[in-house]
């Protein structure tokens, strides 16, 4: 046996005992005749003692020895637990040390390129470079021991729902998720391409026409599209489909696997999930992924501010404000750098209006010259401001480009005001999500969530008569601002299939080019189906507090794909190439 205990057990009832550990150094004290060494394992950390006793040779020998070590050397110790003189109450193992009778060094260690702290000194690209020594610290650590239970407590969950987790092949063609593919060539096949998959919809579609109709898989789907901080090209979801349902099954059956996660991870009873319409969250927030853990709303002020003057609002086709609670203090510096956020490229405003309610109630704000007190009130109550608030108020020519950018605005303030505390959640439905949006890129209507989606039945003839109108049986789960799940209830109907595909822009033959095995197969009895797919990394995500999904994934791709430790993506051998009848043509820039 290489150790009898772990570096993360020992405690004041074990004192006396002969205990042999194993472990990595992670910091060597050296005090004259004493040296302490902190042995780590994924366990925890234990403090081991050597002192020098006058006349005891071995007792020399070992402090010698200790005194040569080096960080992140591999040993084995044996030795006696003491009650330690003086304790550390940050460490669970705190009130013990080794009186180290023997060591083994099982592997001298290089000196690591930044120290394996919590507190780190390794910037990011070091630490992903050296990702296997990142994953030491126990920060980072517990992210993946998270992530491990989660994944546990979802399958627990789902089994006991009676849900068959099965696999479904890695190699297969475009699935319609709307992202890049990823493709990989066939040798065998010269000349043709597998696509990896964005999401396995169209299997577990089959796989209710199959007639397993409760189905789950915790899986790889990959995506190649622009990363940020909760994207990754290669991601996780905890992908789920059920058939002989309606959209209400589906919600209460994965309302329900979340309170259970909620419960056993965090302790939290999570309340029933209030929901919002898709038309709400963008009128109230302007995001179809509301942060709600705090509230200020959007107010539209068309009514209050047009017709002044003000040639900037006389011409809006929107005027919104938002109400920051008791920031009326803000002072001009910090309002200019408000002003400088919205105008950033990523947010797009041309400028910001504010308006102050004073300790006497009076509104001071930075249109004055255009309005009389008496409306600048009026402004006061549509906005249901108080003494000490301070209005915010954007405007623009385009209503939905605006909203967003008032969205932006709402979370810097709710960042700035201390309002979107990690350690808070604030979960809801968003429902109702519109079928179609317009692509200005592709001039056409594209499906806003997949083109299996099923319109709400109600507005089926819409789809004949206005089909940018057309809601959908399409409901996500948002967290804190986060979508963290997203699903539909399926069409099974052959016939609306075809006119959705229709409205989409394909031909019949391009439709059944492209899905003709799932329409092909929809013809032998498929039940009526649903379902929906979590991104596992952005729950952990969640449940962990961290700013980027990139922290709970063990070896995850930088901004530009790359995974930095093994140098992927890199060329391959002009062997391959010419076995794949492949050549690089390198674009003329
Ligand atoms: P959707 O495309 O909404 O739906 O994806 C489901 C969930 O997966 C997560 N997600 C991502 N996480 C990290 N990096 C990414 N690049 C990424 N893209 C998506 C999100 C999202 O809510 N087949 C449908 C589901 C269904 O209809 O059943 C689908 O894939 O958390």
């Amino acid at each position: 046996m290489y150790r009898t205990v772990t570096c993360g057990e020992l405690r004041l009832a074990d004192v006396n005992k002969t205990v042999t550990l194993a472990g990595w150094v992670q910091r060597i004290r050296k005090m004259g005749a004493m040296t302490f060494v902190d042995l780590r394992d994924r366990y925890g950390i234990t403090q081991l003692a050597f002192q020098e006793v006058a006349g005891n040779e071995q007792s020399k020998a070992l402090l010698e020895q200790a005194n040569k070590l080096g960080r992140e050397y591999v040993l084995q110790v044996t030795g006696v637990v003491k009650e330690r003189y003086s304790k550390n109450a940050q460490l669970p193992t705190g009130d013990i040390e080794i009186e180290v009778e023997s060591i083994n060094v099982l592997n001298p260690a290089a000196v690591p390129p930044f120290t394996i702290e919590d507190e780190t000194d390794g910037g990011d690209d070091i630490r992903m470079k050296y990702r296997y020594l990142d994953l030491r610290r126990s920060c980072v650590r517990k992210n993946l021991e998270l992530r491990h239970k989660m994944a546990f407590e979802v399958r627990r969950y789902l089994d006991e729902q009676g849900f068959l987790e099965v696999e479904t092949p890695v190699l297969v063609n475009s699935t319609p998720e709307g992202a890049r593919d990823f493709i990989v060539p066939s040798r065998m096949n010269p000349g043709q391409f597998y696509a990896l998959p964005q999401s396995p919809q169209i299997l577990k579609q089959l796989l209710m026409v199959s007639g397993f109709d409760r189905y789950f898989q915790i899986v790889k789907c990959f995506r190649d599209e622009d990363l940020r901080a909760d994207r990754q090209p290669e991601f996780t979801q905890i992908d789920c489909e059920m058939s002989f349902v309606e959209q209400e099954d589906i919600l209460n059956m994965f309302e329900g696997m979340s309170r259970h996660l909620f419960k056993v991870i965090k302790g939290i009873d999570l309340p029933k999930l209030p929901r919002m319409t898709w038309a709400d969250a963008m009128k109230y927030y302007g995001s179809d992924k509301p942060d709600t853990r705090f509230d200020m709303r959007f107010v539209e002020l068309m009514d209050v501010l047009k017709g002044y003057g003000f040639s900037v609002f006389d011409n809006a086709a929107y005027i919104g404000g938002i109400c920051a609670k008791g920031a009326a203090h803000y002072t001009r510096k910090q309002i200019d750098q408000l002003t400088e956020f919205v105008k950033r490229p990523q947010v797009g405003a041309k400028g910001l209006v504010y308006a102050r309610v004073e300790a006497d109630g009076t509104v001071k704000s930075s249109v004055d010259k255009f309005y009389s007190p008496q409306v600048l009130e009026k402004l006061k109550e549509a906005m249901q401001a108080e003494a000490g608030d301070l209005i915010l108020i954007l405007s623009g020519d385009d209503a939905n480009k605006t909203r967003k950018q008032l969205s932006e605005l709402r979370l810097e303030m709710g960042s700035q005001l201390g309002l979107r505390d990690k350690n808070k959640y604030s979960c809801l439905w968003v429902v109702d999500f519109p079928m179609y949006e317009w692509s200005d890129e592709e001039q056409r209507l594209m499906a806003m969530h997949h083109p299996f989606t099923s319109p709400k039945p109600e507005d089926i003839p819409l789809l004949d008569t206005n089909p940018a109108a057309v809601r959908a049986n399409a409901y996500d789960m948002v967290i804190n601002g986060v979508e963290v799940g997203g699903g539909s209830i399926r069409i099974h109907d052959a016939k609306l299939q075809e006119k959705v595909f229709e409205i989409l822009g394909f031909t019949p033959e391009q439709a059944q080019q492209k899905f003709g095995f799932l329409m092909n197969a929809f013809k032998y009895g498929a039940p009526p189906h649903g379902g929906l797919a979590y991104g596992l990394d952005r729950f952990v995500s969640l449940f962990a507090g961290l700013d980027s999904i990139r922290d709970c994934i063990a070896f995850p791709k930088n901004n530009q794909g790359k995974d930095m430790m093994l140098g992927a993506p890199g060329p391959v051998d002009q062997i391959q190439l010419d076995e794949l009848q492949i050549k690089f043509v390198p674009q003329k820039q």
